[in-house]
This record gives structure tokens, sequence and C-alpha cells, in this order.
């Protein structure tokens, strides 16, 4: 494959409209087909994942994998988002078992460690030159399956791995063509029973996706389509779900975050992002609450440059009267407040610790984020200043 980084790197202005290396099994019980697709990559496998009902779920996969003849070693380390530190003890467990593939099962984070985990395996030097950017992965690495267990943050299809660096507060991507899964398992099933936290924080998460890649710099007629689809998905499927459990709306919303995650992947994100990864490792809080807050907030922002798309939102939404533009786009904006209400998502972190005294660093935070450069409305230290006014 192409590595389009590079040629970014190297000045040339290349790139394809739409970017989808994963092969993808989408569709309740369709985890069966793992030991089938596994198999093509290798017959050692480890599997990455976290502590508690992911174990016992990737102890299921483990034993189908065994079931097939299979070589198959859990890894359940991943009990907060990945740190530096624990993508090193994942590859050197990688290294040590010979593994051949990487499966990742969980949510997000266990994505992105098995992600970042698989391209560093084979390559030189440290993590942390990968991570700042002084080195670039420069071929594949193993091979790995990505099987989701929330519906959020589309880490199934998408080239890039946020990774903290716990010691110096640094929350960012590693971003490269050759970290992609070359397959995905999304099965919606594995989402039932989620708690109710962690289902409301994915799926924020990727209604930030859907409407952040829909009015990005970098969105285009092909990846509008798919963000466009997973924001109509989202709300109703969420609010749904607030009444009771059901397969429909896990399995919407499981293709609304797959459906974000192309989006994102191709068109990139905005000031939510950019902001949320400061934030979020400042006051240790979850990604998808971050950007839950944030979501309304940023849409206010963007407001007189991105109308047109805030009004289609409302339509799609069903909000809004049909009539001037503004208006619509308002009502989406309310309605995308109205949704955190309901949810009990907060306008502010005034509860959750933010304080004044922080700005200076979270603005220095959130200022080289490739996100921030892709918002549609140019946002530098005084607009990002003015935006954490509001939410203190
Ligand atoms: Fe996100």
């Amino acid at each position: 494959m192409p590595n389009f980084d590079l040629w970014r790197l190297s000045g040339v202005k290349i790139g394809p409209s739409l970017l989808l290396p994963v092969t993808l099994y989408f569709g309740p019980g369709r985890r069966r087909v793992l030991p089938a697709v596994v198999t093509t990559f290798g017959r050692r496998v480890l599997i990455v994942t976290g502590p508690g009902t992911l174990t016992a779920m990737a102890e299921e996969v483990a034993a189908l994998l065994r079931e097939n003849g299979v070589r198959v070693e859990v890894l359940a380390v991943v009990d907060r988002e990945p740190t530096l530190d624990m993508i090193g003890a994942i590859v050197a467990t990688a290294r040590a078992e010979a593994a051949e593939v990487l499966l990742g099962l969980g949510g997000g984070s266990c994505l992105d460690a098995a992600k970042a985990a698989a391209g560093l395996v084979g390559a030189e030097g440290e993590i942390e030159e990968y991570f700042y950017g002084s080195r670039q992965l420069m071929q594949p690495g193993l091979p790995w399956v990505a099987v989701p267990t929330t519906a959020g943050t589309g880490a199934e299809v998408t080239p890039n791995a946020v990774l903290t660096d716990q010691k110096a507060r640094v929350k960012q991507s590693i971003r490269s063509e050759f970290l992609y899964a070359r397959a995905a398992v999304v099965d919606p099933e594995l989402t039932l029973g989620l708690p109710r936290a962690q289902t409301i924080y994915s799926a924020m998460d990727a209604l930030s996706h859907a409407v952040e890649a829909y009015v990005s710099k970098g969105a285009n007629d092909l990846t509008d389509l798919f963000a466009l689809e997973a924001a109509r998905l989202i709300p109703a499927n969420l609010l749904r779900l607030q009444e009771e459990e059901a397969l429909d709306p896990r399995t919407a919303l499981a293709r609304a975050s797959l459906l974000a995650g192309v989006a994102l992947a191709n068109a990139r994100l905005g000031a939510v992002h950019g902001l949320a990864h400061p934030l979020g490792v400042y006051y240790n809080l979850p990604h998808g609450l971050v950007c839950g807050v944030l979501l309304p907030l940023v849409m206010r922002f963007n407001l007189q440059v991105a109308y047109e798309k805030f009004a289609r939102l409302a339509e799609v939404w069903g909000v809004g009267a049909p009539g001037d533009v503004f208006d619509r786009a308002a009502a989406a904006i309310r309605h995308v407040m109205h949704l955190n209400k309901r949810l009990g998502i907060p306008s502010t972190f005034r509860s959750m610790g933010l304080r004044e005294e922080d700005f200076t660093a979270l603005v220095e935070g959130a200022l080289p984020s490739g996100s921030l450069a892709a918002n549609p409305r140019p946002a530098g230290r005084e607009e990002l200043l003015g935006l954490l006014r509001e939410l203190i």
C-alpha cells in the first residue's frame, strides 16, 4: 500500500478522496468468522484486551481459535487509555511470544493498544521517537485484527492510535497508513449490556467524529456520505437505548461508529478533538464525556462557517422548521444540547476540575493538534482561550 503520510511529509500534496484498506465483517453473530479471518494472517495470536468482562470475552474468542488449532495468548493489560509504557509492555510480549497476529478486543483503548503495538513490533528505535514524530513507520508491522466491543471510536477503521505519555502529560495520535487493521470483525452482539455511562460516552465520541468530519476542512463528497449517515443514526438510537436494551439500536450505533471512523480517517476532525486530548489528560476524564461537553460549544463556534451543513444535520435529525438556513443550523446545535441534557452530560467542566490557571497549558497542548488544524473556522490561542472560558 502506498504510504500517503510519507508522500505528504515529502511535500507532495497527493492523497485519495477515500481510503478504506480494512476488510470488514459486520453484523450480529459475525464474530464466528474470527478463526477463518485470523488464520489467514498466522497461527500464533496475541489477544490484547482489558480486565473483567473483556477478559471473559477474550477467553471465549481464544477458545474458539484454539479449537481451530491456533496458539493464543491473552494479554489483559489495557485497564485505561493506552500509555507509552503499556505499549512497550505489549510489544515486548509480542516479541517474546513470536506472535504472528495481534487481535485487539475491547473499546477504543484496547484497539489502539493493539494497533500501536502491531505497528511497532518490528520497528527500530524507541516508542517515544514515533510518538513525538522524530521517526516515521516505514513498513507494515504485524497484521492485526480489530474486534470492537463498544460503539464509539471507530478505531477499527482508522490509521491512528491515541496514546498518552503520562510523564509529560501529552496525549496525541501516532498516525500511519501502516497502522490500519487488516480486518475488522464488528459484531454488535458484543456491545449488548455495555454499562450506561460507557454507552453514552462512546456514542458521544462517535457523534463528535461524525459532526467534526462532516464540517472539517478535509471533508469531501465521499466522506460526507459516511459522516452524515453516522450523525443521523446516533441521537435517536442512543435515546432508544436509554429506554431498553435491544440489539437493533446497538447495531445502529455500531454501524454509526464504523461509518464515523471512515469519515474521520479520511476527512480528519476539528476543535472538539483538539481540545479533548489535553482536557482528558489533565483532568483524567473519559474521552467521550469530554467530547460530549465540547461538541455543542464548538458547533456554536463553527456556526458562521458551517451553517449549511449544520442545517442539513437538522434536516436528518428532523428538527427545526424549513426556512432560514441559519435558524435550522441553530436548531441542530440546540438538538445536541438537548441530547446532552437528557443524557446527563454537563454543559461545562466546572464540576470536573477545570481551573483557569491551567488554561495556558491546555491551549499549548491543543495548538499542535492535527484535528485543530482541520477545524473549519481557524482557532488559534485567543479563540481556544475564549472556548475554555465558556467551559468554566
Ligand atoms: Fe474521539
